[in-house]
């Protein structure tokens, strides 16, 4: 047995020496969220396969329920009836986003721009995270939402009379989430919003709702009109990227490893992980592209690799923000200085990334010092032979694992059943295809 999992959620990782199989992943946690958001706007029946079963989307899911949204899941299906922008209906209850940052800040746009009132709260992580970055556009649009003094969820959103009105917005950080919260609000606000980002981030919104997006210069500028239709939509949701990365690092930084992944998203807004790891010496190969459903996709093989360190920074730090803590676990087992800067954002996440990184790969025996945006370390093997968390945190839960597959010696990681926010199968998918001599 390389994992146990035991009833208090602590999982014993054994080293391993190979990584060897093909595999295919739920369908991706951004695109989903979203596929089911914009199927409650359209007038009518979507579709969704590979409709991830994990905690975060299908909290997006309830959440639409709640709000009269008739929805079935079934195996990995998601069927919804959506009755276009005005058709949802005051919620007889608080709307819980549980722990996903996506859910609150992505309903909230939509919220902004109904009749009726609704509060939004979520768990114990999620109430601490910043709300003030939708807060202050959201308001600038007339919507009346207000959050705690700290600037946090709850949320509490007043139902607006008149229609919101609609705005130029430059984004202060560059984060998909507010991005797509205020396009959101602008589908109940008159003439045309528009969204200006300096740093691209990921585009699925722009992708899935076909808006218009002009570049000046470095700038983005995305819009969205009152007059939008939605229509329903059929999809195949693609193979989440962000949970590949977990896999496609084991297979470099263990001897003897090849691993296939099928039918992963390649947006390019999803896969600067893989430019990285590339820079890195990883041998990775792509395979079958294709573009399906507007989403390009295809597969991914990933072989063990010497690797190097690098320096991730600047512009390149919101296209890989979730892919950060395995890049660290790459980057632990690589020659060299790995750092990270002007990634002060990880703080803001499930977990602060920064500390959690540096706390469980400083107990693994790296030298790894914390820096206020970011962290910088020096390559080598992991020791082991320590107990990890995951913070609450899924990313770190799962890194963590693969931390403990390539260390010298055994480690357990707590917590692990953070991982069910975005993949719970992740542990059935490290035994299949790990192997010890
Ligand atoms: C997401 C955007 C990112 C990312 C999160 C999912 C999305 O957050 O970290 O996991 O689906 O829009 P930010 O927009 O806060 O950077």
């Amino acid at each position: 047995m390389l994992t146990k999992q035991n009833e208090n959620n602590t999982v014993t990782v054994s080293p391993v020496s190979a990584l060897r199989g093909e595999i295919e992943l739920p369908g991706d946690k951004s695109i989903a969220h979203r596929a089911a958001l914009f199927a409650a706007l359209a007038k009518g029946e979507s579709l969704f396969e590979n409709f991830p079963n994990s905690q975060d989307p299908l909290t997006t899911v309830e959440c639409l329920a709640k709000l009269g949204i008739e929805y079935e899941f079934a195996g990995k299906t998601l069927w919804v009836l959506g009755g276009g922008p005005f058709a949802f209906r005051k919620p007889g209850d608080i709307l819980d986003a549980k722990n996903s940052g996506t859910t609150m800040r992505l309903l909230a746009g939509l919220l902004a721009g109904q009749s009726f009132p609704s509060v939004i709260t979520g768990d114990d992580s999620l109430l601490t995270r910043p709300m003030r970055r939708i807060i202050k556009p959201l308001s600038k649009m007339n919507a009346r939402i207000s959050g705690t003094r700290k600037g946090t969820a709850p949320l509490k959103i007043r139902g607006v009379k008149r229609p919101l009105k609609s705005m130029n917005y430059e984004l202060p950080v560059a984060s998909a989430q507010v991005k797509t919260a205020i396009l959101l609000a602008g589908l109940y606000a008159t003439g045309t919003t528009t969204v200006i980002e300096l740093f691209p981030t990921r585009d699925h919104t722009e992708r899935m709702l076909g808006l218009p997006v002009k570049k000046f210069g470095r700038k983005n500028y995305i819009s969205i009109s009152k007059m939008l239709n939605i229509p329903p939509a059929r999809m195949t949701i693609p193979g989440d990227p962000s949970s590949a990365a977990f896999f496609i690092v084991a297979a470099l930084i263990t001897p003897q490893s090849e691993i296939l992944i099928k039918n992963v998203s390649l947006n390019p807004t999803r896969t600067a992980f893989l430019k990285v790891l590339e820079r890195m010496n990883a041998n990775i190969v792509i395979l079958n592209r294709r573009n399906p459903d507007g989403e390009p996709i295809g597969d991914i093989i990933a072989k063990s690799s010497k690797l190097r360190g690098c320096t991730v920074e600047g512009e390149q730090i919101p296209l890989i923000i979730d892919e950060i803590p395995i890049l660290a676990v790459a980057g632990a087992h690589a020659d060299g200085i790995f750092a990270v800067k002007n990634a002060e954002e990880l703080r803001t996440k499930e977990s602060d990334r920064i500390s959690s990184v540096v706390a469980n790969l400083s107990a693994l025996g790296t030298r790894i010092k914390e820096m206020d945006d970011g962290f910088m370390l020096e390559g080598g093997r992991l020791k082991g032979g320590k107990s990890l968390d995951s913070y609450g945190d899924h990313r770190l839960a799962m890194a963590s694992v693969i931390a403990g597959l390539s260390s010298k010696k055994e480690v357990t990681v707590k917590n692990m059943q953070a991982a069910a926010v975005s993949f719970p199968g992740f542990m059935d998918v490290i035994k299949m295809i790990t192997y010890n001599n």
